[in-house]
């Protein structure tokens, strides 16, 4: 496998609405992200993603962007953005951006041209259908934050495609002109010196050449849009072509939202000459997923964690790099889905940061995942913020679902859990913001902030610092990176553990979530025979010990030992 600048970095999310503060209006900003880098420095980061900045008039959060040149005022200004990437640069660190192009805001003025004009030049940059006089839509599908796809063309006769929310409408990636904005856009962005994107929604762009109704799976006679995604073909010429018109030319670096890619799409997404430098591995994500909704998605343990965290690593072999996380933006916070609340504690999360980041991949950690933030209570829907939690309340009940029930099920998957503010101290809300936070603030902050951890050098951050450490020293690093992933004690309960092989050094990764101790059998050398002993180079609390072929976790220990 071709080796790249970005292997053995380390990522950042930042969703930038809920780190800093810098002015107390109650929002994050770039002046406060500015103001962070040194502390992103000392944890170890390289890559830092910043979700969208752009303007935008934030209906789903930034993801609907009315100008792809511009900053949202809210979020400071194009002189603060150079600011950032220059200070980034000073630091060693580099930032990208999240690439929205499956639509953009109903707020663009290609969507208001659009309307003025349905026939025009715009009117080609969406997906336009006459209305029906009968009120019949062009198809069933039900958008990913409910109800239909369709919406009316605003002082027309005409409806527009949004997969999304209604003031997201999609861009119609068929039209060459809508591509060569695109790539334009992705240029001039380059050119200000960022190194790449995250790339948004991606596997939405390409439509089925038919447009047509599907089996409906919900009482609104609606279909997913998985269907439709299914029926597309042909993404790749898109793809390809973003890649050599907008990427290649810069040595981007790209890691794709991909979800439901064709199992045969992998090498072509990100094998060698990929689309994509990497995607994300949303394997344990998209677990229990159901179309009924949430209130209907199977919980995940740790031994399905550990299935689909394997399954992922050996499905991607050497064909390229995952990204790995445990949370985002989008997603509740690792540390509440994956550890059931009786263990949830301090060894827990670091054993879970351990077998997670010591994959094969690249780490992505999402903003107070390394403090181990977990979700919070939601008791009212009235407090939630987010569309597609709200859609997922409503779908709960419609279902005749309890409403106890229905906010259950919200306080596990709300994209809201993730967005609360940045946890930098026991201050007045959270050290955030000198004002009134946008969202408001997990109670757990109390407990779990910066600055408690950072004098402590057992919490939890002080071990994600020692993880990047340990995937940057030049004794592990060549293992760590590209050694072969290999499961160890596959079958054992409620324990993960697996050997990464590099050439002539085995590193074992082990963690037992029990609360009793466990014994786990050392994997064979090279040459078959087992391993007697080994050095342990980073524990997650106590001291594990290794003798005659068997490690020994205490209940919750967690431990990385180089085998001899
Ligand atoms: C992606 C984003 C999510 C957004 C959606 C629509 O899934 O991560 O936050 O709502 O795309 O842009
Ligand atoms: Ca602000």
């Amino acid at each position: 496998m071709e080796r790249k600048w970005w292997h053995d970095k380390v990522a950042y999310q930042i969703y930038p609405k809920s780190f800093m503060d810098s002015n107390g209006d109650g929002i994050g900003d770039l002046k406060g992200i500015i103001s962070k880098l040194d502390y992103l420095k000392w944890l170890g980061v390289d890559i830092v993603w910043l979700s969208p900045i752009y303007r935008s008039p934030l209906a789903d959060e930034g993801y609907d962007i009315s100008d792809y040149y511009a900053i949202d005022p809210r979020f400071g200004t194009m002189q603060d953005m150079e600011e950032l990437i220059a200070e980034a640069k000073k630091r060693d660190m580099t930032i990208l951006m999240d690439l929205v192009v499956n639509h953009c805001s109903d707020e663009h003025e290609w969507f208001r041209r659009a309307c003025e004009d349905p026939e025009g030049k715009y009117g080609k940059f969406f997906y336009l259908r006459d209305k029906d006089p009968d009120g019949k839509l062009p198809t069933n599908w039900r958008s990913y934050f409910g109800g239909p796809c369709w919406a009316e063309l605003p002082g027309t006769d005409k409806l527009y495609l949004h997969v999304f929310h209604k003031k997201q409408p999609d861009l119609n990636w068929e039209n060459p002109e809508v591509r060569e904005e695109v790539y334009k856009n992705i240029r001039w962005w380059m050119e200000k010196g960022i190194g790449g994107f995250r790339i948004d929604a991606i596997i939405n762009i390409k439509k089925p050449a038919v447009f047509r109704d599907y089996p409906a799976d919900r009482e609104d006679g609606l279909s997913t849009v998985h269907n439709m995604l299914r029926e597309a073909e042909g993404i790749g010429e898109f793809l390809g072509e973003m890649r050599d018109k907008a990427f290649a030319p810069y040595d981007a670096f790209t890691v794709g939202e991909v979800f439901n890619e064709k199992s045969d799409e992998l090498p072509l997404f990100i094998g060698e000459n990929g689309y994509f430098s990497s995607m994300f591995d949303f394997s344990a994500e998209i677990y229990g997923h159901s179309e009924k909704g949430w209130f209907d998605a199977k919980r995940i343990d740790l031994d399905a964690y550990k299935n689909c965290i394997f399954g992922a690593q050996e499905k991607i072999g050497d064909i390229g790099f995952y990204s790995t996380i445990i949370e985002n933006h989008d997603e509740p916070r690792g540390a509440s889905r994956y550890l059931p609340d009786e263990i949830r504690c301090e060894s827990s999360k670091k054993a879970l940061a351990t077998v997670y980041f010591l994959r094969r991949g690249l780490p992505f950690i999402y903003q107070g995942q390394e403090i181990g933030m977990e979700n919070k209570k939601i008791r009212t829907v009235e407090e939630l913020d987010d569309i597609s939690s709200i859609d997922a309340y409503q779908v709960a009940i419609d279902a005749g679902i309890s409403k106890e029930k229905a906010l259950e099920s919200l306080s596990y998957h709300s994209r809201d859990n993730a967005r609360t503010p940045m946890q930098w101290s026991a201050g007045k809300h959270a050290g955030f913001t000198a004002g009134e936070p946008w969202l408001k603030e997990n109670p757990c902050y109390r407990e779990i902030n910066v600055q408690e951890q950072e004098g402590r050098s057992d919490s939890v951050l002080a071990h994600y610092r020692k993880l990047i450490a340990l995937r940057k020293d030049p004794a592990f690093k060549e293992t760590l990176v590209y050694g072969d992933f290999e499961p160890v004690s596959r079958d054992a309960h409620n324990v993960i553990a697996y050997v990464r092989r590099g050439d002539g050094q085995a590193i074992l990764v082990a963690a037992n979530f029990n609360t009793e101790a466990r014994q786990i059998a050392l994997p064979a050398d090279a040459d078959g025979k087992p391993f007697r002993g080994g050095r342990v180079i980073l524990s997650g609390g106590g001291s594990p010990v290794i003798e005659d072929g068997t490690l020994h976790l205490e209940g919750l220990q967690s431990a990385v030992a180089v085998l001899e």
